[in-house]
């Protein structure tokens, strides 16, 4: 007889299991700069295309030998449709910080990847008057489907969701300088309003980020409109939006970009504390019960 037993009803239940994910080797189509240090990599790959929603992330991994070992977490930037409309093709946009990313920017069209995904929950989809997305730095990477999404102008998921098109959708973005500004045209076309803000004043309003939250915030609110802020970027910088919203009364949901091992739920390296329901805190995983949360339930 077997010592081992299995795990019951409600033990570790994430909100998202890894289940649907498949592994997929993949073939570059383009891998191009974006800004400083920023690009955005296409491949094909009808499955994920397929099925994947906003705010999901992918594990890349460089098939060519084992340094890097891991694979690392990447967000979806956009599915890409081909001529008949239908999505076979994925955008991740990144900046190069260590060795997999630099690697990954010296691959070029025919270079092969390893993909799994989709992983993780992904942003809600419930309606709002005027969807305020908040990024800092490569925090906008989740942010230009999501746009897409609650402009109308795009469907995700399989069966797609349904999402009601929001009467506004604005991109509150920070940047260190003019030159890490990366992707502003997608999101224009996509039909975002983008608002930049930098450290240095070399492009949009001078100054932090939050800044140009709170004025969007006031307009909003001066036009009688119901509004969802969601939010990624560097940790001072998400408990900056959350203490914000909290203080504003306005819900707000974080993407966390916590360091990840295996991104399926095995490994637990990825945990974060999330308050319980019954006040105190219990570590959760983020990449299957996030990597998206609700702000006001982090212990920061
Ligand atoms: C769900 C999720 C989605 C993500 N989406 C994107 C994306 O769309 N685009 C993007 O560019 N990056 C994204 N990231 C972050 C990306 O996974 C890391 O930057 C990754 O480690 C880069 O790999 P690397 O080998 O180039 O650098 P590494 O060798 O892994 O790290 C280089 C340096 O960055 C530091 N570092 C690594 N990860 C983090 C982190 N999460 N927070 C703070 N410091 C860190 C390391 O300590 C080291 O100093 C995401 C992370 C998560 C969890
Ligand atoms: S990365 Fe392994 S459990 Fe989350």
């Amino acid at each position: 007889m077997s010592n081992c037993s299995t795990t019951g009803p409600g033990e570790l239940a994430a909100s998202f299991y890894a289940d649907a994910a498949r592994q997929h080797r993949v073939t570059i189509t383009e891998n191009v700069p974006l800004a400083r240090d920023t690009w955005r990599v296409r491949f094909e790959c009808p499955a994920i295309a397929r099925t994947v929603v906003p705010g999901q992330f992918l594990m890349l991994r460089l098939p060519a030998g084992n340094d890097p070992l891991l694979a690392r977490p990447l967000a979806l930037y956009d599915t890409v449709l081909d001529a008949k409309g239908q999505p076979t093709g994925v955008d991740v946009a990144y900046l190069v910080v260590g060795k997999m990313t630099a690697r990954l920017s010296e691959l070029r069209a025919g270079d092969e990847l390893d993909v799994w995904g989709p992983l993780g929950n992904g942003f809600a989809a419930e309606p709002v008057d005027h969807l305020v997305m908040v990024a800092g730095g490569i925090g906008q990477t989740p942010f230009l489907a999501l746009g897409r999404e609650y402009a109308g102008r795009r469907r995700y998921g399989n069966p797609p969701r349904s999402v009601v098109p929001a009467k506004a959708v604005t991109l509150c973005y920070g940047v260190r300088t003019v030159d890490y500004l990366a992707g502003e045209q997608d999101f224009a076309a996509a039909g975002v309003e983008v608002r930049v803000t930098s450290n240095d004043g070399s492009v949009g309003r001078q100054g932090l980020v939050t800044a140009e939250v709170d004025a969007v915030l006031d307009e909003a609110a001066a036009a009688g409109h119901s509004v969802r802020l969601v939010c990624c970027g560097p940790e001072p910088m998400m408990e900056a939006v959350a203490e914000l919203a909290a203080a504003r009364q306005v819900a707000c949901q974080v993407s966390l970009e916590t360091p990840m091992a295996c991104g399926i739920g095995a490994c637990f390296s990825c945990v974060v504390k999330v308050r319980q329901p019954e006040g105190d805190w219990d570590y959760k995983r983020t990449c299957v019960e996030g990597p998206v949360f609700d702000a006001e339930k982090i212990v920061w």
